[in-house]
């Protein structure tokens, strides 16, 4: 099979899927979620997270108006819900209010935890930096929410628990079944 090489990249999906997240903001009474499919963890210790947002999302204004965001993992059943707050804008709309979202009370920040989340990182802004059309928010993790049950005892999700969000790009959403992982020792494989 021919493989194809373009140097006209316009807007590249090669690397997907990509965990969805929901992102969420709020400041001076404002409250909100957004999708976000790019995102990264940065380092241990200190623990930092990255998001990469467009500077026109409503969500990006009320992270920079309170220095401080959450991002939200939800399992598979709420990828509807990924599609609502990535389809609609806060500038228009109450998200909470319309789509119904329930909330946790978060511990060191100001941020919404969504209650459906099998885990949620409550992040302070320690950066926020253009590169091209987007910011990198770089947060620093000041609170870890996890779901006991959703993760075995090494700390790794447990897919006959939960099924994560994989984003495919366009509409597309798929996840991850517990039958068709590999257990693969660095140790024996790093061997010559
Ligand atoms: C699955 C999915 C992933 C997305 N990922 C991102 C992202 O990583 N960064 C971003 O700026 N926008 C992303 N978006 C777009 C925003 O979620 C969308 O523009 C949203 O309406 C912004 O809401 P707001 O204006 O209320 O902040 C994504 C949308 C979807 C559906």
């Amino acid at each position: 099979m021919a493989k194809v090489i373009s140097e006209d990249i316009g807007e590249y999906y090669h690397h997907y899927p990509r965990v969805a997240t929901i992102v969420t903001a709020q400041a001076k009474g404002r409250q909100n979620a957004m999708a976000v499919a790019w995102h990264t963890s940065i380092s241990f210790a200190p623990p930092l997270y990255g998001i990469a947002v467009s500077p026109k999302r409503f969500t990006y204004q009320l992270i920079v108006d309170s220095k401080e965001f959450g991002v939200n993992f939800l399992p598979f059943e709420q990828a509807e819900l990924v599609a609502s707050v990535g389809g609609s804008s806060g500038g228009e709309i109450d998200k909470f209010r319309q789509f119904d979202i329930t909330q946790n009370k978060p511990v060191k920040t100001a941020v919404p935890i969504l209650k459906d989340a099998y885990a949620a990182y409550e992040c302070r802004l320690i950066d926020d930096r253009g590169y091209g059309d987007h910011r990198l928010l770089v947060g620093e993790i000041v609170a870890a929410h996890s779901l006991e049950e959703a993760f075995t005892p090494e700390g790794i999700l447990d897919l006959a628990k939960v099924s994560p969000i994989l984003y495919l790009g366009g509409e597309r959403y798929v996840t991850a079944s517990r039958e068709t992982i590999k257990y693969l020792d660095r140790k024996v494989y790093g061997k010559d």
